[in-house]
């Protein structure tokens, strides 16, 4: 195993403080959000946790809110407040709200029919610019990454023959019993409840930037692949070392083993993915999060031999079985006309490096932050997304990446935040400039951020 260098002291601002301003902030919130606190308590007669999803209630310490709608860069809860969004749905939501070209096109292919369970041209169009964008000539679609990556999976099982997985430490790659797992000192075991635990035996889990590790792993010629995302976006952030996924690429291609980038996440980041921006090569490639356009669709694409694999072992309905792969709402037309309208008319070379400016912006801020409160801290900074690492030196791995994770300080800094009108990451993300935001939303989050750890310095 390769030596991790420590990322030096963490930053704990005072707990006092920060329980003190997180009770203040919570009493302020409750005091303006009284219309969510009522339809909460319609909504628990109905719904778990009166969310219709309950992961959705689990992300928040503060009381339930109820959204009324959204425009541009906010959204609005039912009684009336208004949040700029830098949470962007995590990442699903990074084109904005109500954007007028994929309305247009939505609302067109809804009238016409959302789906036909037969191919359109837009489908054709959508994975021809993806082509073009990514690099790989192959393209499928699902409704979401989970549902990508569980195919990838099963496609990279068939075709080597091998049962086994790679994930690393702080990875999330969706709903799947494969992926949803932890190392326990011992061995892989689920890392929820529920999970049968079976699949577990399947994943080999690693800490990311050691190539050592994973030759090791790949020597016994067991695994089928290697799925990783380009930087760890899951666990606040973490960076690739230089070489690290040239290498990851050389042995998987040497021990025949597939690889996989998903860039559900970083695909935001940068025009054609950190894939394009970085030059890598993969066998495939995860996409998700309806392109941000908050719409549930997702797609993976593949090289040609793997595209041509896939065609040789279709299933044909009660004739003859093939890869276990597609889903009846799978590739809608819905979806596709989404997918062509978002590629076309929103997610433009120009407009990427307008937000990657934005998320410059931000991390400018956030250390300007860190050097006139001196704190022994620094910021985050990858195209568009950014955040406050706290530590002097960027993380390496999961296990250096969490401990920017303070969910105190970050549960208070969300109430704090959205008492003024903006609507913080989630504890495991960063805020992420969008494509609807403008400077001086970036310039209110780094101010009210300065505010913030000022008060509990
Ligand atoms: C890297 C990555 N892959 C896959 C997924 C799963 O996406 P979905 O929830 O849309 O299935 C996520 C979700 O956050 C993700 O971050």
């Amino acid at each position: 195993m390769s030596t991790t260098l420590a990322p030096g002291p963490v930053y704990r601002a005072d707990r006092t403080r920060v329980t003190e301003l997180n009770q203040r902030e919570l009493e302020r919130f409750a005091a303006h959000t009284g219309r969510s606190k009522a339809l909460l308590d319609r909504a628990r007669k109905v719904m778990p946790a009166g969310t219709p999803m309950s992961w959705m209630a689990g992300y928040y310490m503060h009381p339930q809110l109820y959204v009324a709608g959204g425009e541009g860069a906010r959204f609005f809860d039912v009684d009336g407040n208004a949040y700029v969004d830098m949470n962007v749905a995590d990442l699903s939501a990074t084109l904005g709200y109500g954007i007028p070209a994929v309305e247009e096109a939505m609302v067109r292919q809804f009238r016409n029919g959302a789906h036909y369970l037969l191919p359109t041209e837009d489908a054709v169009v959508a994975a021809d610019s993806l082509g073009r964008l990514m690099g790989l000539p192959f393209w499928q679609f699902t409704l979401a990454a989970s549902g990508a990556n569980t195919e990838i999976m099963r496609i990279a099982r068939h075709i080597t023959g091998r049962r086994k997985l790679i994930v690393f430490e702080g990875k999330y790659h969706g709903h799947i019993e494969e992926t949803l797992v932890k190392f326990d000192g011992e061995r892989v075991v689920p890392e929820y409840q529920g999970l049968s635990g079976r699949r577990s035996e399947d994943t080999i889990i690693l800490p990311f930037n050691d190539l050592d590790a994973v030759a090791a792993a790949l020597e016994s010629r067991e695994v089928a692949l290697v799925l990783t995302e380009p930087a760890l976006t899951n666990c606040s952030l973490v960076l690739p070392d230089p070489g690290y996924l040239e290498g990851l690429r050389r042995i998987t291609a040497e021990t025949g083993t597939m690889l996989c980038i998903d860039e559900s996440h970083t695909f935001s980041f940068a025009y054609g993915g950190l894939t394009r921006l970085w030059n890598l090569e993969s066998d495939f490639i995860t996409l998700g999060k309806g392109l941000g356009s908050g719409l549930a669709f997702a797609a993976y694409g593949m090289t040609d031999a793997i595209g041509d694999h896939v065609e040789k072992h279709l299933d044909i309905l009660h004739r003859r079985p093939g890869i276990g792969l597609g889903g009846t709402l799978y590739g809608n037309a819905l979806s596709m006309a989404c997918a062509r309208a978002v590629l076309e008319h929103v997610l433009t070379e120009d407009a990427f490096n307008r937000i990657s400016a934005l998320g410059s912006r931000m991390a400018d801020g956030i250390d300007a932050i860190c050097r006139d409160l001196d704190l022994p801290c620094r910021a985050f900074r990858i195209g568009p997304r950014s955040g406050l690492c706290l530590t002097p030196e960027l993380p390496r791995n999961y296990a250096e990446a969490r401990l920017s994770m303070d969910l105190d300080m970050l549960d208070a800094r969300r109430v704090f935040m959205a008492n003024r009108g903006y609507w913080d990451c989630i504890v495991s993300a960063g805020p992420q400039a969008s494509f609807a935001h403008g400077k001086e939303d970036i310039d209110g989050y780094v101010d009210l951020m300065h505010e913030f750890m000022n008060n509990i310095k």
